[in-house]
């Protein structure tokens, strides 16, 4: 039969199974709020990462896995050796994390897979479907996207630590989850993203696809606070060197450094650690994270100038020192613009409507995207909300997502 590549055609898909494989993959780390804690390489995401695994087999799959604990599920092609086409995310969570956030990305992929079966489809190029590990950034810092796109050596994402000094390479070889794959060594015709929009903006419009043209730029920084440590009856207040009274200054600049940057420009103090941390002694030193994201360059520039000026002015004050330490940057990204169009013609060919949206969110393709051509595809969640345990979606709503990302990834593999 001729090879079809290049025009969508839509796949059934099962709305179904897709929602009863959420709802499984969410009783790994479920909450009694109904929303999903599964840390990165805790005990909750390797059980999550076995059930993926089992199902991919189940649906003829070979798996490998990466030395940074990457899972790439490959559906095989009449062609073994072109080079495929990817899709997944991540099934780590926030700690107050919900059942959709990275979940339906890989699970997306998977029922584009069993729906390929279903229907007795070969295809041209093989399919991967992938599950990128600790995209969320929250147990350690650098995620399994980041160092496949060579953004972070091997060394800093192995040696980076939890809160609790656990190292990234123990944690991984602890849950069995350290595989023989090179990092960073494949390549893809095409990566695709399924994601929740994590924003109000489809749920507003009526929409249950968003065709993703970009992301967000962003900075992350570690902020370190040193003052002295002493004692909270004896020591007069003029006297003190306070940590947490000059980090506190600073988390209040943090939040007028986002209010000054509208409508776009965020910047969040999310975590923050106060030594002794004693009800009677004055806090000797505090770290805390800084998140900057703005959708462009300059805006990024301006809010970075701003978060340096804040560090000199307390510093100015001459009672603490002050290290501000950026962990990465990340500019803002534009999707491959012959994926995004695909996207569209293949929301058309499905009669779904569809409207073209920005992310502010961070995503593994935002990782990919400089390497190899990159789209996503968005699906509402109730009231925007997400990074929470009452993050919502429907289930037509991911199976109007999957059949968008079915038809563009069967143009893309082309059909034999
Ligand atoms: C990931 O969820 C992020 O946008 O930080
Ligand atoms: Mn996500
Ligand atoms: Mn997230």
């Amino acid at each position: 039969m001729a090879d079809r590549v290049g025009k969508p055609t839509a796949l059934p898909i099962d709305m179904d199974r897709l929602w009863r494989s959420h709802m499984e993959m969410a009783r790994h780390g479920a909450t009694p709020k109904g929303g999903v804690n599964r840390q990165a390489l805790t005990p909750e995401d390797a059980a999550a990462r076995e059930l993926f695994m089992d199902w991919a087999r189940n649906a003829g799959c070979t798996v490998q896995i990466d030395a940074v604990g990457n899972i790439f599920a490959r559906r095989p092609g009449r062609d073994h050796d072109a080079p495929s086409v990817c899709t997944g995310s991540h099934l780590d969570t926030q700690p107050t994390g919900g059942k959709f956030d990275g979940a339906y990305g890989v699970l997306a992929g998977l029922e584009v897979v069993r729906a390929l079966n279903d229907a007795a489809i070969e295809t041209r190029r093989p399919i991967d479907i992938v599950a990128w590990t600790n995209e969320e950034g929250t147990r350690f810092a650098h995620s399994g996207s980041a160092a496949f796109a060579g953004l972070v050596d091997l060394s800093r994402i192995y040696d980076c630590t939890d809160r609790a000094g656990t190292r990234f390479e123990d944690a991984l070889t602890a849950i069995g989850a350290k595989g023989d794959l090179a990092c960073g060594d494949r390549v893809f015709d095409s990566v695709f993203e399924a994601h929740i929009e994590q924003g109000p903006l489809l749920e507003r419009d009526g929409l249950s696809v968003g065709i993703v043209t970009g992301a967000r730029g962003q900075v992350r920084y570690d902020v370190s606070v040193t003052g002295m440590e002493g004692h909270a009856g004896t020591m007069p207040m003029d006297m003190r060197r306070d940590a947490l009274t000059a980090a506190a200054r600073l988390v209040v600049a943090m939040e007028e450094i986002g209010r000054r940057h509208p409508p776009q420009g965020v910047c969040t103090v999310g975590a923050l650690t106060v030594a002794p941390n004693s009800r009677n002694t004055i806090p000797g030193s505090v770290r805390f994270s800084i998140d900057l994201r703005h959708p462009t360059s300059e805006g990024l520039a301006s809010m970075a100038q701003a978060i340096s000026d804040a560090v000199q002015e307390e510093l100015a004050r001459g009672r603490t020192a002050i290290e501000l330490h950026v962990l990465d940057r990340e500019e803002p990204i534009q999707f491959d613009d012959a994926l995004v169009q695909l996207l569209r013609d293949s929301a058309g060919i499905c009669g779904i409507p569809s409207r073209d949206i920005f992310s502010m969110a961070g995503h593994d393709s935002c990782y990919l995207a400089p390497k190899q051509p990159t789209a996503m595809v968005f699906v509402p969640c109730r009231d925007g909300l997400s990074h929470n345990e009452l993050e919502s979606a429907t289930a037509s709503d991911l199976a109007d997502g999957t059949r968008v990302l079915a038809a563009a990834m069967l143009a893309r593999a082309g059909r034999v």
